[in-house]
């Protein structure tokens, strides 16, 4: 049976823009492409889920504008359920400006309406956390929202599954109610409070864990995905190298992958190896969404993983 997942996250419209270089500070350059694309990690990762064959629910908020109504579209043809996500008058769509200039992306995102995903709308749907097998979250709304939605989910007994992403420090109240994080090396460093000097992998993901979140699964681009449980030593699954187009949501990609496979009862060295094909396919096509790939894809995916010198 596929896994009801609930994502309670952001929308985003992305505005591309490709470069061959950043700009400096009061230059003027000229770019190559412009699109206006569908993003926003919550979003993202819900397309991604549904892609895989979730039934997925997204909780959000849009403005009352041409953005949001597309976002929605594109949610809905993509088979998301989008019908509980609000549409604000008094703020516009989400959107994040993305900058891709040598193989690499600079984002920044202005929340507008994502701001109104307020810890009321998701008390007011209660009954779509009780049905949920899962919960997925992100940092692209109000903390507050994030907590409340955990707490809820555990009082229901669900799984709740945390992508810290943008990155930033977390109270133990959330981490307390997370049973799975997924950060990437910086954010790993800004949770764990632990100095950049002396930085210490399963140090910092040790830290993570005595703040209460069981599973800690650190996402390292090509070097692969660090993971550790409660009764599990640390251990790394290697990255897949493929043919790099575009990494936005690449990140979404791989905490969809992680999701689903949680919700299939798979254990987690199955699930992060099922999330690293997933973020490894997403990453070889462009869009954050347009990249995600299905489960058939991701069945037929049979590169071998990187070996530990990179071969
Ligand atoms: O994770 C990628 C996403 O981050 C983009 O789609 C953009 O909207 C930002 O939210
Ligand atoms: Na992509």
């Amino acid at each position: 049976k596929e896994p009801n997942i609930l994502v309670v996250g952001s929308l985003n419209m992305d505005i591309v823009i490709e470069a061959d270089r950043a700009p400096l500070a009061g230059e003027t350059i000229m770019g190559q492409h412009s699109s206006f694309i569908p993003g926003g990690k919550g979003a993202n990762q819900a397309v991604a889920l549904a892609k895989l064959g979730a039934q997925t629910t997204l909780l959000g908020a849009v403005g009352n504008d041409p953005f949001g109504t597309s976002l929605l579209r594109s949610l809905k043809d993509n088979g998301v359920e989008t019908g509980q996500i609000k549409k604000v008058d008094h703020a516009p769509t989400g959107i994040a400006s993305i900058l891709l200039a040598e193989g690499d992306n600079r984002i920044v995102v202005v929340p507008g309406a994502n701001d109104d995903c307020l810890p009321e709308d998701i008390r007011e749907h209660e009954d779509l956390i009780e049905k949920a097998d899962l919960v997925l979250l992100q940092l692209e709304i109000p903390l507050d929202t994030v907590i409340t939605t955990a707490k809820i989910a555990k009082k229901f007994g669900k799984t709740v599954i945390l992508n810290p992403a943008p990155a930033r420090s977390l109270p133990e109240e959330l981490l307390q109610n997370v049973d799975y994080i997924t950060p990437n090396h910086s954010e790993l460093g800004i949770l764990s409070k632990m100095d950049q000097e002396g930085f210490d992998l399963n140090r910092a993901m040790e830290i993570l864990q005595r703040s209460g979140v069981d599973n800690v699964i650190t996402t390292l681009g090509s070097e692969g995905a660090t993971y550790k449980s409660q009764e599990s030593a640390v251990k790394t699954a290697p990255a897949y190298q493929v043919p790099v187009v575009d990494t936005t949501g690449a990140g979404d990609a791989f905490n969809a992958g992680l999701s689903y496979a949680i919700g299939m009862d798979k254990d987690i060295s199955e699930a992060v190896s099922f999330a690293s094909k997933v973020s490894a396919l997403s990453v070889t096509k462009f869009g954050a969404q347009a990249g995600m790939p299905d489960r058939k894809a991701v069945e037929a995916f049979d590169t071998p993983p990187l070996n530990k010198d990179g071969n």
